[in-house]
């Protein structure tokens, strides 16, 4: 037998060796270079074959050929194997559980003004009122004047207005001027409006007062009005918004742009009117003003005072939501406090 089928042979067991020898997938790569690559030990071995006399050429070139096949059945056994272990670790390693909850994403709710606000208006939506809106930059004679606030009258001192550099441009401070933009635009026709929006005083902000904060204004115009109506539709409105069987009560008070005004009570809804800390023992919580629109307002507005009556009322946003949500100060609610967002609304 050929010299050649016999080295032939031994290289192919010290391949076999080498290969068991291998630890990466790179170390098979280099064997493969070094045994069968194009600048390998077979390929050298074969270069003595054109010296072979012409018979003996076939069984070295078929023992060359097995020898090759199977080397490389070999090397892609091992790999495989390499690859099946690195592929056991890497899960090992990152310990997926696919049984573990995912992370759920964080959804956003209304800020605790816009839902109260919605709420006000869905009750008295309920009641047959629609809304009007009106902007927050006014002139001076719609948010006083026209409102019979009389120029040096001490009532504008109640309202610590936002003056602009535009001489009667203002910042409104209550949404009453919504009241007149809407006879306004209305009149002679009967009215029945909420009012809501964001409404701006130049005060110190405390616990109880902010600069910028919300109000929902109410206007019912038509003819033969009476206060009963007034008193039945806050009566409603006070047992949807804070609960079945609460009591109200009415306090004579001063609006320019009302007559008779009043301040309207609920009976306390942390302790039912015994008394308490949040209704400061009094057993009463305020809740808005109301009154029979002026005669000269609702001149003012276009609705002759001898044939049309009507009543308004006006609340602060917040101040439902803290009487409500026993939360007792105003600044919570604009200081961007994302814990007290996700507790209130
Ligand atoms: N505009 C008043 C304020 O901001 C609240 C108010 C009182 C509105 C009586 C009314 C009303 O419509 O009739 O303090």
């Amino acid at each position: 037998m050929s010299n050649l089928v016999q080295e032939l042979e031994a290289l192919e067991g010290e391949a076999i060796a080498a290969l068991e020898g291998t630890t990466s997938r790179a170390e098979t790569e280099s064997w493969y270079a070094d045994y069968l690559g194009r600048k390998g030990r077979m390929t050298a071995l074969l270069r003595g074959l054109s010296g072979l006399p012409a018979e003996e050429r076939p069984l070295v070139g078929q023992t060359a050929n097995r020898i090759k096949g199977a080397l490389e059945a070999r090397l892609q056994e091992r790999q495989g194997a390499m690859d099946q272990a690195a592929m056991e670790q890497a899960l090992a390693a990152e310990g997926i559980d696919v049984s573990v909850p995912g992370r759920r994403p964080s959804v956003g709710k209304l800020h605790p003004t816009t839902a109260t606000q919605r709420e006000i208006v869905e009750i008295f939506a309920g009641m047959g009122f629609q809304v009007y809106d009106s902007p927050e930059v006014e002139s001076d004679e719609m948010n006083f004047g026209l409102l019979n606030f009389a120029p040096d009258h001490p009532a504008r001192d109640m309202q610590d207005t936002f003056f602009t550099t535009q001489k009667d441009v203002i910042l409104r401070t209550h949404t009453s001027p919504g009241q007149m933009r809407c006879m306004l635009e209305y009149a002679p026709e009967p009215i029945r409006v909420v009012v809501p929006g964001k409404v701006f005083r130049n005060e110190d902000v405390t616990a109880r007062s902010e600069m910028m904060f919300y109000q929902v204004e109410g206007l019912v115009v038509g003819k033969k009005i009476t206060f009963a109506d007034l008193k039945g539709t806050l009566l409603n409105f006070a047992n949807q918004m804070y609960g079945k069987g609460r009591s109200i009560r009415f306090r004579k008070s001063y609006f320019p742009f009302t007559e008779p005004s009043v301040e309207v009570d609920v009976d306390c809804v942390l302790c039912g009117a015994k008394g308490c800390r949040l209704c400061k023992h009094t057993g009463w919580l305020e809740i808005l003003g109301a009154g029979m629109v002026h005669p000269v307002v609702l001149q003012n507005g276009g609705y002759d005072p001898a044939v049309f009556s009507g009543y308004a009322f006006g609340m602060g946003i917040e101040r439902q939501a803290m009487m409500k949500r026993s939360i007792d100060d105003i600044r919570y609610f604009y200081s961007n406090d994302a814990r007290f967002l996700e507790r209130v609304g």
